[in-house]
């Protein structure tokens, strides 16, 4: 194909679609989506101009795995996002079968992008090229030519996703990588001018360290510090997409997962010392690839790929010519040493009319109805099973439960459309009382359990006119539900 043909054709497709993906009845309201096609990872998330940037991994010409340029939206308040033009196609030798993951910075008022230029040869082997792109405006990107070629001696040409910050002048960044022995790792480069990159080392990974088999790929690491609001202490986080972990009891449930890990980076030998155990960030059915950024409010903002790879064809949107949409942003906390996700603050703005709900609960109530909303609920003296079934109506409800006697908190959405019927569970320390703040979109339900503990996030797939709200309760039970649809 010839590259002038890449925009062409993707202007076409968005002409050609548009308005039946408009119309399906599981677009989102207020998550990141693509205008046609596939959307996937979340790319170059930062603020510039007074506006929150999101760029996201974006094939307009279909809902599979290719074609993948850098879709871009902007917003005021994380909610509302407006579309710009596509910033990167695959219209470069250096990109030509793909604009593959990355991210974003701003230094001396330009906008900076890091990404990876994916190339197969004509034998199909693959090429990877770390590269930039520069904006003054935020809307236009120069892009220059490689700044990294393939990968370290003793890897695989698996080396994608660069995820950058500055600290002291200098710019660091972590991609993820393959070892020959086909491990997955994470590896830190430098740099003095943004543009010419020197290869540091590996810093974790499978078989690295204490860490033993642990997935044949990871991708989109991240790397940050948040400070514990309870002792003071910084903490130094590792976020990564492992590929190849074997379920384990109600952990590892998707085809891949993220998770993060507390530790230390050392700059100079460089290492990632790990002091924690995997902990998946997300215990839902669609979380993956996440980014995250610190905006200038101080909050360190988290937002995820809603989706994971491979699961396209359970999910029938992709006859209306689209799929996946991103994750809510969340702010992330550590509160005695315990990483914490919180809705943002913003989702107060989309409040709209409120029901209130309190009652002693014994058996199943109706609390309302709705399609595209917050809820928050509040069970007290538990003593039995007790839970919410939400979009209830046409065999389409999704139950939030708590077990009372496995002490666990299980999602069930394997009603309505949902070919995966697969249950999504995660232990609970306290069963005596549970809180649950739950954001509804018209094909996704996002969990918030015990004040941010643990989120499950999960496409939905209610049928038209699923839109009851019911509480349900074994043994009498205290309980206060307040409900606002969204404006
Ligand atoms: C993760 C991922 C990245 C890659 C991108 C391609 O979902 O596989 O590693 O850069 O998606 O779309």
């Amino acid at each position: 194909m010839d590259f002038k043909d890449v925009k062409i054709n993707e202007e076409k497709a968005v002409l050609e679609n548009k308005e039946r993906v408009a119309k399906d009845f599981w677009r989102q309201k207020y998550h990141v989506q693509g205008i046609v096609g596939l959307i996937n990872d979340p790319n170059g998330f930062t603020q510039f101009k007074g506006k929150y940037h999101m760029f996201y991994q974006w094939n307009p010409l279909g809902v599979d795995h290719k074609n993948k340029t850098w879709g871009h939206s902007v917003s005021d308040d994380l909610l509302h996002w407006e579309r710009c033009e596509t910033a990167l196609r695959p219209d470069t030798w250096y990109s030509k079968n793909g604009v593959y993951s990355g991210s974003g910075i701003v230094i001396d008022g330009k906008l900076y992008l890091f990404y990876t230029g994916n190339v197969k040869d004509d034998e199909g082997n693959r090429e990877s090229y770390q590269c930039l792109a520069v904006s003054e405006d935020g809307e236009h990107f120069e892009r220059w030519e490689p700044s990294i070629v393939n990968q370290p001696d003793g890897y695989t040409r698996d080396i994608r996703d660069p995820k950058i910050w500055e600290k002291d002048g200098k710019y660091y960044a972590v991609l993820g990588i393959q070892s020959e022995k086909l491990e997955g790792k994470v590896v830190l480069y430098s740099s003095e001018n943004i543009k010419d990159w020197k290869f540091e080392g590996e810093i974790a990974g499978a078989n690295h360290g204490k860490l033993k088999d642990f997935g044949f790929m990871w991708e989109c690491p991240d790397y940050f510090q948040l400070k514990d609001e309870k002792t003071g202490k910084i903490l130094d986080l590792l976020v990564v997409s492992p590929q190849g972990l074997e379920p384990e009891g109600d952990l590892y449930q998707n085809k891949y997962q993220t998770g993060y890990f507390f530790g230390k980076l050392d700059y100079a030998k460089p290492e990632f010392e790990i002091s924690s155990d995997f902990v998946e960030i997300d215990r839902g059915h669609d979380f993956y690839a996440p980014q995250s950024m610190e905006d200038d409010k101080g909050r360190r903002l988290i937002v995820g790929w809603m989706g994971v790879p491979e699961e396209e064809e359970d999910f029938p949107m992709t006859k209306n010519g689209w799929i996946h949409s991103l994750t809510l942003p969340r702010e992330l906390k550590v509160i005695d040493g315990k990483l914490y996700q919180l809705p943002i603050k913003e989702m107060e703005t989309i409040r709209g009319e409120k029901i209130e709900f309190s009652s002693k609960v014994k058996g199943t109530e109706k609390v309302g109805t709705g399609t595209i909303y917050e809820l928050n609920a509040k069970f007290k003296n538990i003593t039995g099973n007790v839970g919410l079934k939400l979009r209830v109506g046409k065999e389409s409800e999704t139950i939030l439960k708590l077990d009372y006697a496995d002490k666990k908190f299980v999602l069930d959405r394997s009603k309505g459309e949902q070919v995966d019927k697969s249950l999504r569970k995660v232990a609970l320390d306290n069963v005596n009382e549970l809180e649950l703040t739950v954001f509804v979109d018209n094909s996704s339900i996002e969990v918030f359990i015990n004040g941010g503990k643990e989120v499950f996030s999960s496409k939905i797939l209610p049928k038209f006119g699923a839109d009851g709200i019911e509480v349900f309760a074994d043994n009498e039970t205290d309980v206060e539900i307040v409900k606002w649809e969204w404006k």
